[in-house]
């Protein structure tokens, strides 16, 4: 299958068109500006600057304390790289929870300092004024169910989410919310399959997975976990493209044994 290189920008009709006519829509994490320029050459659809940001970038345990001025950072970084990819922004914790008034000026803050398309945020109905009010300033929205990371101290473990019924009938019922509140797209992270693909087939909305099985309209995976730059995580939905951490080890490795034996810089490499 041929990856689209040309540059038409990916907006959010796009995306629910992709779903009408069956095309996958692929999505990976960015948050700085080469790594953007690389996966936006390569033709990705969406570039998703997650808060994993907290974790991949800042070495935090969780993805709570990264601010909302660091995620705008992240995402004018991001931004300044795209020329094709529709580029979407983690409302962090603590940013959106409190009232809705809080979540339209978090939302517009990151839209007008970064330049990003839209945002996404975690939860279901009990964010429904939030993600309504956000809409209103014409912000697109995309939603985040299932394993929710902002509220890992409430599950208290990373494991999948919605194997038992009621949580899973909790789960539809929110998704169907999401898609009547307005939300563009919605992400599933870490849920059995065949939940996910019913999730899919019961909205019009496009459906992007973690996690979540092959059933659903497209995939999302944290760039750093795809490129193998972090050897010690290796969930079982994640594929590896590539092993850097290895690879950018033996470099830095070489680099050192260069530079004290005197080979680097060499006489054609020097002014
Ligand atoms: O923050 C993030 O990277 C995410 C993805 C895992 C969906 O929310």
């Amino acid at each position: 299958m041929s990856v689209h290189r040309e540059i038409k920008k990916v907006t959010t009709n796009v995306l629910l068109e992709m779903k009408k006519r069956g095309e996958k829509i692929a999505m990976l994490t960015a948050y700085d500006y080469t790594m953007a320029k690389i996966i936006d050459s390569a033709g990705i659809d969406v570039i998703l600057v997650g808060d994993s940001a907290s974790n991949v970038m800042a070495g935090h345990e969780t993805t709570l304390p990264i601010t909302l001025d660091q995620m705008i950072y992240h995402a004018s970084s991001v931004v300044r790289a795209t020329k094709r990819s529709l580029v979407i922004v983690d409302l962090p914790f603590g940013s959106y929870q409190a009232n809705s008034k809080e979540a339209l000026s978090s939302a517009i803050k990151i839209m007008k300092e970064s330049g990003a398309h839209g945002v996404k945020l975690e939860g279901g109905k009990e964010v429904k004024e939030s993600i309504e009010r956000i809409l209103t300033a014409g912000i697109p929205v995309m939603g985040h169910l299932g394993l929710t990371p902002q509220s890992i101290y409430k599950f208290g473990t990373y494991t999948v989410r919605a194997k038992e019924e009621e949580e899973a009938e909790r789960l539809m019922e929110d998704a169907k919310l999401l898609e009547q509140y307005g939300c563009f797209a919605l992400v599933l992270e870490k849920i059995p399959a065949s939940l996910a693909q019913k999730v899919s087939e019961s909205i019009s909305i496009p459906v992007i997975g973690i996690g979540a099985g092959g059933g659903v309209d497209g995939q999302v995976l944290v760039t750093h976990d795809m490129l193998g730059m972090n050897h010690e995580f290796s969930p079982r939905f994640l594929r590896r493209y590539l092993n850097l951490y290895e690879s950018m080890g033996n470099a830095f490795e070489q680099y050192i044994i260069d530079v004290k034996s005197r080979d680097f810089p060499s006489d054609k490499e020097q002014y």
